[in-house]
């Protein structure tokens, strides 16, 4: 399986929503990647409910949501009915991280834990055969358009040994300032799903920004 890309709506045109899920849905991109902010755990506020319930009116693809909440496990069902495919935790987030993922799975959706820049992937090591997916933040998170921390590739390059290690199927997922450079760079650390916001619907033809995203 190529690279999976997710493309952040949080860099869509907010006005013409339903234009741009549909270039995504035209494009090759395989998910659409939806930022939810509280003003607690991240200094920014983003999308909620209702925003996120149009974009799966047009939405012909798996969302992948990224909580960005203090106490995300009060939403867990919230999420499933909006339609939400992937539920991206962060582990900063969560008091009972495995009670959450547990959570996550029986309301039938995909769980994913996300980490900060701080956080070392280390801290996975027993809950990584619960999760099917490891987002790991390129930037601090709350803001699109941040530049991409280059020690996410080492962090990248340790999770993929962990992976191995324990002969799993973890999809390493990563988030923040992906462009025509750090892309390959992520890719080559061991990440197989890449989330670009400003890349792609900043640049002349997402379409084929999208593409060359999808050949790495
Ligand atoms: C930031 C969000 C990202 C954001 C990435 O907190 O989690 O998904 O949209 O934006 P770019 O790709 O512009 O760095
Ligand atoms: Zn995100």
């Amino acid at each position: 399986m190529g690279t999976i890309v997710s493309p952040s709506l949080l860099a869509a045109d907010f006005g013409n929503l339903q234009r741009d899920c549909e270039m995504v849905n035209r494009s090759e991109a395989d998910w659409f990647h939806v930022d939810v902010m509280d003003g607690v755990f991240v200094p920014n506020i983003s999308i909620g409910m209702p925003v996120i319930k149009a974009i799966k009116r047009h939405a012909q693809k798996p969302l992948d949501v990224h909580l960005m909440i203090v106490d995300p496990s009060r939403y867990v069902s919230t999420f499933r009915d909006l339609g939400a495919d992937i539920l991206n935790v962060h582990y900063e987030a969560c008091q009972h991280l495995h009670r959450t993922i547990e959570q996550i799975r029986q309301a039938g959706m995909k769980p994913a834990v996300t980490l900060n820049p701080h956080t070392p992937v280390e801290v996975l090591e027993d809950i990584l055969p619960d999760v099917d997916m490891v987002l790991l933040m390129s930037v601090n998170p709350g803001f699109g358009g941040q530049k991409f921390i280059p020690n996410t590739l080492n962090k990248a390059r340790r999770l993929r040994a962990m992976v191995e290690r324990k002969k799993l199927n973890t999809l390493i997922e990563v988030d923040g300032g992906i462009d025509q450079t750090t892309a390959p760079q992520a890719v080559e650390a061991g990440i197989n799903v890449l989330v670009a916001g400003s890349y792609v619907f900043g640049s002349k033809n997402p379409i084929e920004t999208i593409a060359q995203l999808k050949k790495l």
